[in-house]
């Protein structure tokens, strides 16, 4: 059986590929301390050692607004470390799936971003990640970077969980209106990625190779954090646990946060629809079918 090297096993979209690429080969699945991403030479070693069939790459550094003040260790994270990866994985002629953000974009655009506009991030963390997905480009390998928004699990500590919780600790719930983009599920996103791996065939470092670059990969259509707050409280499988009575539209600039959002940042995803025939369902559609698990 081939061997695919999974890193960060617990986050919410690595916790998803380990069961979505499972029938595809042996996962290997791993999680820090297991490999730190701040310490890469150690896990090009292991790379270098266990010669993976493919590498799935969903760790990052993801605390927005904790990066404005630990830029150095984003940058080693989803900088440093992604470029070492890239390039180990473009040495030993191994496939490479990485994830990126709509956090690249200033979200000024005014309509859905498609992968040849310009990027302008406008916080720490979106600037490391593009550093990230510039080094996954340079390595000149099979590298595949997979740009999505707004990613959610039914685990505790993602927005999804987080609006079930505070609608059973209160009756009045604020939420802004004027961040807009695609919420995307993590589970989902597991799919396409196992989905896309099982059309590269006998040899998916050239099917792959021949591919490689930026590809949007998020929930259909658009919404605003409060819209999305309220279809996960109408999808609620325990409604009768809410305490929440009204649900307020919010501005951003009444919470404010170390790091700026892009206010917009709607990604088109037909770049992926016409190159694999994949395309995540609306973003409601892939909602529902999360939110009973
Ligand atoms: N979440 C979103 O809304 C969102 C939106 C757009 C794009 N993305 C991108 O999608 C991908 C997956 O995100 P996610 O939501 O699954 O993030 P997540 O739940 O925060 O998972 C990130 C993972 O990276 C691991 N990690 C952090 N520091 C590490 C280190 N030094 N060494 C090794 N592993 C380390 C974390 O481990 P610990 O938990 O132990 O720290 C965690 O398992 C990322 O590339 C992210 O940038 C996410």
């Amino acid at each position: 059986m081939k061997k695919i090297l999974l890193f960060a096993k617990h986050g919410q979209l690595g916790h998803e590929l380990q069961r979505t690429l499972a029938p595809l080969g042996e996962v290997i699945a791993m999680d820090h301390p297991e490999v730190d991403f701040t310490n890469p030479d150690q896990i090009c070693e292991r790379i270098h050692e266990m010669k993976p069939a493919c590498l799935i790459n969903p760790a990052a550094y993801t605390a927005v607004d904790k990066a404005e003040s630990e830029q150095e260790l984003a940058y080693m994270i989803n900088r440093d470390a992604v470029d070492a990866l890239a390039k180990t994985a473009a040495e030993l002629r191994i496939p490479f799936i990485h994830y990126s953000t709509d956090y690249v974009y200033d979200g000024r655009k005014g309509s859905p971003y498609v992968e040849t506009d310009a990027a302008n991030p406008l916080n720490v963390y979106g600037k490391s990640k593009l550093e990230g997905d510039l080094a996954v480009l340079d390595a000149g390998g099979a590298g595949l970077i997979l740009r999505t928004s707004w990613v959610y699990s039914m685990r505790q500590g993602g927005f999804v969980t987080k609006v079930l919780q505070w609608a059973r600790e209160q009756e009045v719930m604020r939420v802004v209106d004027d961040q807009v983009s695609g919420p995307t599920s993590a589970r989902l996103l597991a799919e396409v990625t196992a989905l896309i791996l099982a059309k590269a065939g006998d040899d998916p470092y050239s099917w792959l190779g021949e591919k490689a670059g930026v590809y949007h990969c998020a929930g259909g259509g658009s919404c605003s954090r409060y819209e999305w707050a309220k279809a996960v409280l109408d999808l609620d499988p325990h409604k009768e646990e809410q305490i929440v009575r009204v649900i307020e539209r919010a501005k951003s600039s009444e919470f404010p946060v170390p790091a700026e959002r892009p206010m917009i940042s709607v990604l088109n995803n037909d770049k992926l629809a016409h190159t694999f025939g994949l395309r995540l369902p609306p973003w409601d559609a892939g909602l529902a079918l999360t939110i009973g698990d």
